[in-house]
């Protein structure tokens, strides 16, 4: 009998889906069965009918206790977890950092578990890209969002009744969700400038048509590790980094910030004082909200005022562009499934000694297999 796929409805409010119609037709053509929970892609905008129009069978939760491999966008919650099978295999956006207690339950529970987000930055996993796939989406809708609540005019426009300034828009952290910003904000007309820590990024913010701003001592030479993802700054760059930020911003309209730093808390960038230095008017938009946030006063999932800007904190900015971020990340997970399912027999054929596989499986025949999180790693 063929491997049964469930591509899952998730909960707590998560609107993206972790399946789409053309991954159903590919999961189908790997030699897998597919059922989708009903429902699953409603916020996705995909209906039932599309599933199963690629051959998918449309069926319930309960449907997830017969499951070989589970496709969520979000780590299970313990409820769902219970609806396993010990042996399972479960793929989603795991959130692992901090969150040892949950890894632990989905090891319990005999689960197989693997966090796309850790996938290694190498060529043959570009396509398996989580964190590229929904930064690049999130780095978009921020400026939509920006634009949204900014009472102005982005670009310049001169007409017979006089001419509107082209908004100032300075985005902070140049990775994936930044350089999109950056793009986005140049085509709607506005003047962006931004700043990042690795020096990388200066020729790619450049490259967008935006002004580079950082403060390039030996350390920003140094900042970059050998994955691309910044250091921790040491204090006293970031109080250099503060000096030219706070100059920088006063004369800004918006200011989207995208800093992270991988498993850390996000670095403070934009204090109270910066803001109250702003136009009346301004908006910023925190991407890092969920990791602490970049700006002083964000709140999670709120349009805060603090001192007159007014911080846009959406926990979920990749979900509130649902039906694009779905798709993309449907196709990350079926190109990770698809190194796991063997061509001859087509059979589920997990390679422990593949490093796609070492770099993202949590748990295994009943441990924490992760050495980052609390497991002793095979192997
Ligand atoms: P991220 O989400 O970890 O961080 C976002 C940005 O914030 C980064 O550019 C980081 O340098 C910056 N940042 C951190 N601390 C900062 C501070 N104090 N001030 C200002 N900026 C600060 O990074 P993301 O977007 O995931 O990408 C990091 C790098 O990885 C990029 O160079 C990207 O091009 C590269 N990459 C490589 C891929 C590959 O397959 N080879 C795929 C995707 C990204």
């Amino acid at each position: 009998m063929a491997s049964t796929v469930f591509i899952a409805k998730e909960t707590e409010g998560e609107p993206r889906v972790g399946g789409s119609p053309d991954t159903v037709k590919k999961i189908k053509s790997l030699g897998l069965d597919v059922v989708v929970e009903a429902g699953a892609g409603d916020s996705s905008r995909i209906p039932d009918s599309e599933f199963e129009g690629q051959g998918a069978r449309i069926g319930s939760r309960a449907d997830a206790a017969t499951a070989d491999i589970i496709l969520k966008v979000r780590r299970p919650t313990s409820d769902e977890i219970r609806g396993y099978r010990s042996g399972a295999i479960v793929i989603a956006i795991m959130d692992p950092y901090g969150n040892e207690p949950a890894i632990a339950e989905m090891a319990a529970a005999g689960l197989t578990s693997f966090a796309m987000e850790l996938m290694p930055r190498i060529t043959r996993a570009q396509s398996m890209d989580v964190l590229s796939s929904q930064a690049n989406l999130a780095g978009y809708q921020a400026v939509i969002d920006a634009a949204e609540v900014y009472d102005r005019a982005l670009p310049m426009m001169m007409t017979a009744a006089g001419t509107v300034p082209a908004a100032k828009v300075f985005v902070m952290g140049a990775g994936v969700a930044g350089l999109q910003a950056i793009a986005t904000a140049r085509r709607l007309g506005a003047v962006v400038s931004a700043t990042d820590v690795r020096p990388a990024a200066k020729e790619q913010v450049a490259s967008l048509g935006a002004r580079f701003i950082a403060v390039e001592d030996d350390e920003f030479k140094a900042a970059e590790t050998a994955a691309g993802y910044a250091k921790p700054m040491s204090e006293a760059y970031q109080a250099k980094q503060a000096v030219l930020v706070a100059e920088h911003i006063a004369k800004q309209d918006i200011v989207i910030t995208t800093a992270l730093i991988p498993g850390r808390p996000a670095p403070k960038l934009v204090s109270r004082d910066m803001l109250k230095a702003m136009k009346p008017g301004s908006v910023a938009v925190d991407l890092a909200v969920e990791r602490g946030g970049n700006i002083e006063g964000a709140l999670a999932d709120q349009i805060a005022d603090v001192e007159g800007v007014r911080v846009i904190g959406y926990l979920n900015m990749a979900g509130r562009i649902a039906a694009s971020a779905s798709l993309l990340y449907a196709k990350n997970l079926v190109t990770f499934l698809e190194t796991m399912i063997s061509k001859e027999s087509r059979e589920i054929a997990l390679k422990s000694d593949d490093e796609l596989v070492k770099a993202t499986m949590l748990t295994h025949g009943g441990q924490v297999v992760h050495a980052n999180f609390g497991g002793v790693k095979e192997g």
